[in-house]
């Protein structure tokens, strides 16, 4: 769904992509990256992860968001580096070709997307055997979660269980579980790798 003016003035902040490289980064740790040449950024915003990860290693790296505006802005603000393709695509449906991403970062984007259910199957379907998914975002309790089913019907309502299993039936395994933030709505990192 796409945000509201204000709610992209809040999240299209340099600082906030910061923290995001920060996590993946620490993630790079974690991961076999010898084989790793083309890394797919779901719901880049204005571009910053995406052009961090173009500038600072050898990626091709697809910056991609469902929002034209977001994708217009990253291709006006940002650098031209030949490494970095912006370009408009909706996580629940990718016109990705199977197999063909080494690594997927998600940060912030599931609790935009009402059917991330389709994007976690998008996500298996465009990775490569042994690609990692990086995930990022707010998770909900269950009582916050059977409250607000009924009536929100633009946003991502799941706990951390039932995006956990959905990633599972898909063949991905877990080697990282963090929580990031407590509270009414907690946030929860995964790194993942698909078989
Ligand atoms: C809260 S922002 C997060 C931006 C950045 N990843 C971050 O962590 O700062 C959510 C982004 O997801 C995008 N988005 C929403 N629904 C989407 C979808 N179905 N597919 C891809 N991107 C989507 C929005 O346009 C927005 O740019």
């Amino acid at each position: 769904m796409k945000m509201t003016l204000i709610e992209k003035r809040f999240v299209n902040r340099k600082k906030k992509s910061e923290r995001n490289i920060k996590i993946i980064e620490s993630d790079f740790k974690l991961m076999n990256l010898t084989k790793t040449n083309t890394i797919l950024e779901l719901g880049c915003g204005v571009g910053f992860v995406s052009v961090y990860l173009a500038e600072n290693y050898q990626f091709n790296v697809f910056g991609t968001d469902f929002d034209d505006e977001q994708i217009d802005t990253a291709k006006r603000i940002q650098p031209e580096i030949k490494n970095l393709h912006f370009q408009v695509e909706d996580a629940s449906q990718l016109t990705i070709e199977d197999s063909s991403i080494n690594l997927v970062i998600s940060q912030n984007v599931f609790h935009h997307v009402p059917n991330w259910q389709d994007a976690i199957k998008e996500i298996a379907r465009v990775l490569c055997p042994g690609g990692y998914l990086t995930w990022l975002d707010l998770t909900f309790s269950n009582l916050v979660k059977n409250i607000f089913l009924p009536f929100v019907k633009n946003y991502g309502l799941y706990t951390i269980e039932d995006i956990k299993s959905t990633f599972f039936i898909h063949g991905f395994k877990q080697l990282l579980q963090e929580q990031t933030a407590h509270g009414l709505m907690n946030q929860h990192h995964l790194l993942l790798q698909h078989s």
